[in-house]
């Protein structure tokens, strides 16, 4: 009997630990006694036909690489039931059985589409921002907000230095934990994310106000994306409090460099639990993190959950940057 033949891609936007999950599904896979492919640009190499048959030493020198080997894609064509048809053809015509996915909702939505087109796919969490709502943790996350932590510790010395206020934007369209921890992590007066709506004059200028009284002279915001607007904050601060105020966006720095040992280590595991679901002959579920353990879920269960901010941590930040 032939061996069995899966395929592993990443899709939507990088994150680092992407390459440790790929490393992840190839060893694995290799190991149960299964063929891997590696599917180049997203669901775009299963539609243009852009594949290579992986080896043990094709993932050796990658687990501490920022980006992705097998390189990303967002693919409109894919979207597209026809489109959808012709990758599972094109797996079938390679014997290829199973897809890993990794990436974030959007990309589950890819893997569900492919499934329901009779190929089954398992997605595994790769996204900086941490928005997926039914794992507590994604790939990327952990070494996205180091890096931002980094970046903001800089800006701080030269904000005390001159007695500034330094407003600076983190990535997350939607979800603001990239925001709330790297505020609490760099003692943020402020922290503006699109979960709470907030208010300029209690949310950012009283604060800095009840830290002037108490000696504070040089402030630090952290905006999220989706709350966006920190130029505008900037010069509403100068004008409103007369303090010196620069707004810095920190955009895709956020999304390089080497990914931690929490983000390999996640994205180990993961890979290696897709991989044992495949080779079951499992389809349609998404790897995730809950209670800190590694599991698997229906992908149209996790597609339904709706993400809980961390209120509770949003409070202590409040509580103690003051
Ligand atoms: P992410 O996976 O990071 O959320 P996107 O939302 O950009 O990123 O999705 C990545 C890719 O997944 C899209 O470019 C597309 O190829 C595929 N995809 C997204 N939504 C769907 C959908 N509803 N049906 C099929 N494929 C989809
Ligand atoms: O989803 C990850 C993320 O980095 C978001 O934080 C950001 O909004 C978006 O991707 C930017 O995407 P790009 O610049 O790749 O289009």
């Amino acid at each position: 009997m032939s061996q069995k033949s899966i395929a592993v891609l990443t899709s939507g936007g990088d994150a680092p630990g992407m390459n440790a999950a790929v490393r992840a599904v190839v060893r694995s896979g290799i190991n149960m006694g299964l063929n891997v492919y590696g599917v180049y640009r997203g669901y775009n190499g299963l539609l243009n036909g852009d594949i290579k048959e992986m080896n043990l030493r094709s993932v050796s020198e990658i687990i501490g690489n920022g980006g992705t080997m097998l390189y990303t894609a967002r693919s409109e064509e894919f979207k597209k039931p026809e489109a959808q048809q012709r990758a599972a053809e094109f797996c079938r015509s390679k014997g290829i059985e199973g897809v890993v996915v990794i990436g974030g909702d959007g990309s589950f939505k890819g893997a569900r589409a492919l499934t329901n087109a009779g190929i089954n796919c398992i997605g595994v969490p790769g996204t900086i921002d941490n928005d997926i709502a039914c794992s507590e943790y994604t790939v990327g996350f952990d070494t996205a907000m180091n890096t931002a932590l980094q970046m903001v510790d800089r800006i701080r010395d030269t904000a005390q230095s001159h007695d500034r206020c330094s407003l600076v934007e983190v990535m997350g369209r939607r979800c603001g934990d990239i925001a709330l921890q790297t505020g609490i992590a760099t003692g943020a007066t402020a922290i503006l994310v699109p979960e709470v709506e907030y208010n300029i004059e209690r949310d950012v200028i009283a604060r800095i106000v009840n830290t002037q009284k108490t000696g504070k002279k040089h402030f630090i915001i952290v905006v999220a994306e989706g709350v966006g607007r920190v130029r505008d904050l900037a010069k509403y601060i100068e004008q409103r409090l007369g303090i010196e105020a620069r707004a810095t966006i920190l955009g895709h720095v956020q999304r390089g460099g080497s990914p931690t040992l929490r983000d390999r280590v996640v994205a180990s595991q993961m890979g290696y639990r897709a991989v044992k679901l495949l080779k079951e002959g499992m389809g349609n579920r998404v790897v995730v993190m809950r209670d800190g353990k590694i599991t698997d879920l229906d992908i149209n269960e996790a597609l339904e959950m709706e993400r809980v901010f961390d209120m509770e941590l949003y409070k202590v930040a409040m509580t103690i940057s003051i």
